[in-house]
């Protein structure tokens, strides 16, 4: 007898701005265990530098109060956005997040044919899987489907999986800021672009 291989394939599939809790039992969070170091003082000179950590720590965004999923609808209007849940089966194992066009969301810069990545996410156990790969090809497709010319990602030197996977995805660094964020000074601010 033949033993059947099942191989499980990832669907993604779009939810409603009403389900955000659905997109916030997914975890944010992640060991920061390899940081980047940012030398230099422009685009041009710039070079991020790795460094291992020898004492890892945990970085959650949504732990930030008022900052998680369930707090969005309270401080943007959600009209525009779209949000992507990755299954496998009926298992929730990621998702992303899309702003266009949001007044008061300065990422987006005033502009229409701008998108914003505004929260991807992958459960822990899932990743390094291509979920994270999935969802921003999907995020690419919608983003060109409605006329945007590039799409913007904010993340920080201290996220170095984020760093690599922006990377591998044909972003490019469009901007780094020593000093962003007052609660953590330590932290710098990249912004990552990638055309489409
Ligand atoms: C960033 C994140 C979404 C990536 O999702 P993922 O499903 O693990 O990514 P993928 O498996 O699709 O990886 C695609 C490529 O990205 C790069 N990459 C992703 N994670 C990496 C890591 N930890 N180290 C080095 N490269 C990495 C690799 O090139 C990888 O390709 P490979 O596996 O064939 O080498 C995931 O790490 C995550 O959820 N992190 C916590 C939440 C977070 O930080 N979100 C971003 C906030 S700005």
């Amino acid at each position: 007898m033949h033993t059947k291989e099942i191989i499980h394939s990832y669907q993604v599939r779009y939810i409603s701005d009403k389900d955000l809790s659905l997109y916030a039992s997914l975890s944010i969070g992640f060991e920061v265990h390899k940081v980047f170091d940012v030398a230099g003082t422009t685009l041009e000179n710039v070079s991020l530098i790795e460094r291992v950590l020898e004492t890892p720590w945990y970085k959650d965004y949504d732990s930030n109060y008022g900052e998680g999923p369930l707090f969005w609808g309270e401080n943007w209007s959600l009209k525009n956005w779209k949000i992507l849940i990755a299954y496998k089966g009926d298992e929730t194992c990621g998702g992303c997040v899309l702003a266009f066009d949001t007044d008061g969301v300065n990422m987006l810069e005033g502009r229409k044919d701008l998108a914003v990545l505004w929260d991807i996410r992958v459960q822990p156990h899932c990743r390094r899987s291509g979920i994270g790969k999935l969802l921003f090809d999907e995020a690419v497709k919608l983003a060109e489907s409605k006329g945007c010319l590039e799409l913007k990602v904010e993340t920080q030197n201290i996220n170095y999986s984020a760093c690599r996977f922006y990377e591998s995805q044909g972003c490019q660094l469009s901007e780094f800021n020593r000093g962003a964020y007052k609660d953590y000074p330590d932290e710098v601010q990249l912004i990552w672009r990638k055309q489409l």
